[in-house]
């Protein structure tokens, strides 16, 4: 809500200002439609009706699935972890066949399909046979996607406990030491973390990157540059694309020392360290190289709050020459706040995680307007639900 001072009038108190002479016809109306929705005799009357039934229907199954929830990621866990995925891929089985695969007594496999063709992770195909489902077709080619549902084990130990995950401000979270620059560690000591602190979230960006890169590079030319320096680049997956994308270009990649590691044995073992400098560091505490045409920010900005935002953008800013360009791709927090995997998906794993923030590209644009770039382009992508893509050019 937009308070009075907002609209340029006088500043008053909330209350005041939800008092009903001072609110909208809008409001009014929401109102008194949500004391009809919260009244039983009204619900008891809206099920009834042929008119309003459909409706009273939808809403319960949307409100069952927002309770359940929990429920169908943890089968989805269990379908993933079994690799029913990868067997149903090849064809379908008998549920005898699936139990003996998987040394599971075959009531629980019953169990597990049944709530697995619910969730269209399989099909029945006939009495107790089974075909590989819709939404696990796509997990067959991308194990980045079953790399994030095995790692969302940690989240959910997180999540047991969501109000105190809310009030705790310094949290001492199984996130927080699973991506151990983003909690504590984050400025001061990132600098000196350990290959065994870093593997397990490289492993998981390498695992995911793919998918991030098909967008990054089917929304922006990266051909067009002739020196790339891909910040908090991880193991090298994005500069792996990007080489494959753009074979005239060549690279720097800036991580932590311990994940520079990572990437020099990576981009050894795809024969392409000829075409990349690996620089170990903190963007906090030392200076980016010098050189590139383009700095790539992949993945990294929303895992930090606006101060270290801010401390990221002004040493990019630094490494660039006057209309050279940044180039941003992470999610993206959607203005009406009405994407579940924005607003609610992100912003709870980013809380579990520390300090990061999901922006709007406005906020994108204040801080890169304080950072010494200036407008920002947006590069649209074709899926854009997971990442986005935006540029700027430094002033
Ligand atoms: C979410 S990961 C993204 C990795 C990669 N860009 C990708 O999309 O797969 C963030 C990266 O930022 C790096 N990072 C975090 N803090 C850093 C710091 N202070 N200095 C340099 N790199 C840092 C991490 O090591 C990690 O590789």
């Amino acid at each position: 809500m937009v308070s009075r001072a907002e609209e340029g009038g006088t500043a008053l108190p909330l209350t005041e200002a939800r008092s009903p002479a001072n609110t909208s016809w809008r409001e009014r109306w929401l109102e008194w439609r949500n004391r009809r929705y919260i009244s039983k005799p009204f619900q008891l009357a809206a099920q009834e009706s042929i008119f309003t039934r459909w409706l009273v229907r939808r809403r319960s199954k949307a409100l069952f699935d927002l309770l359940g929830g929990f429920v169908y990621s943890q089968v989805l866990l269990a379908f993933v972890r079994l690799h029913l995925h990868q067997t149903l891929a090849e064809g379908p089985r008998s549920l005898e066949e699936l139990s003996t695969l998987t040394h599971m007594p075959i009531a629980s496999m019953r169990r597990l399909m049944q709530a697995a063709v619910a969730l269209r992770l399989a099909e029945s195909r006939g009495p107790e046979r089974f075909g590989i489902g819709v939404l696990a077709a796509p997990l067959v080619e991308n194990p980045g996607i079953c790399a994030m549902v095995e790692h969302h084990a940690v989240l959910y130990r997180d999540l047991t406990d969501p109000v105190a995950l809310l009030r705790q401000d310094e949290r001492d979270t199984e996130m927080a030491r699973y991506w151990p620059y983003a909690g504590r560690h984050a400025t001061t000591e990132a600098g000196s973390l350990e290959t065994a602190d870093v593997a397990t979230y490289s492993e998981l960006m390498a695992a995911s990157q793919p998918l991030v890169a098909e967008q990054v590079l089917s929304s922006y030319p990266i051909e067009r540059h002739a020196l790339v320096l891909d910040v908090g680049g991880g193991a090298g997956n994005f500069i792996v694309a990007a080489a494959r994308k753009a074979p005239r270009t060549n690279f720097m990649l800036f991580d932590l020392p311990a994940v520079g590691q990572l990437a020099r044995a990576r981009l050894a073992e795809q024969l392409i360290l000829d075409r990349v400098q690996i620089f170990g560091g903190s963007f906090f505490a030392d200076p980016l190289p010098k050189g590139a045409d383009l700095v790539t920010l992949v993945r990294v900005l929303f895992d930090h709050p606006d101060e270290r935002a801010l401390a990221i953008l002004k040493a990019v800013r630094a490494a660039l020459k006057p209309g050279q360009t940044v180039l941003i791709a992470e999610p993206v927090q959607k203005t009406d706040a009405s994407e579940a995997v924005g607003s609610a998906y992100f912003n709870m794993y980013l809380l579990a995680m520390g300090h990061g923030e999901l922006r709007t590209p406005a906020q994108f644009a204040h801080l890169l307007g304080q950072t010494g770039f200036g407008p920002l382009t947006r590069h649209p992508s074709p899926s854009p639900l997971q990442t986005e893509v935006f540029s700027a050019k430094a002033i």
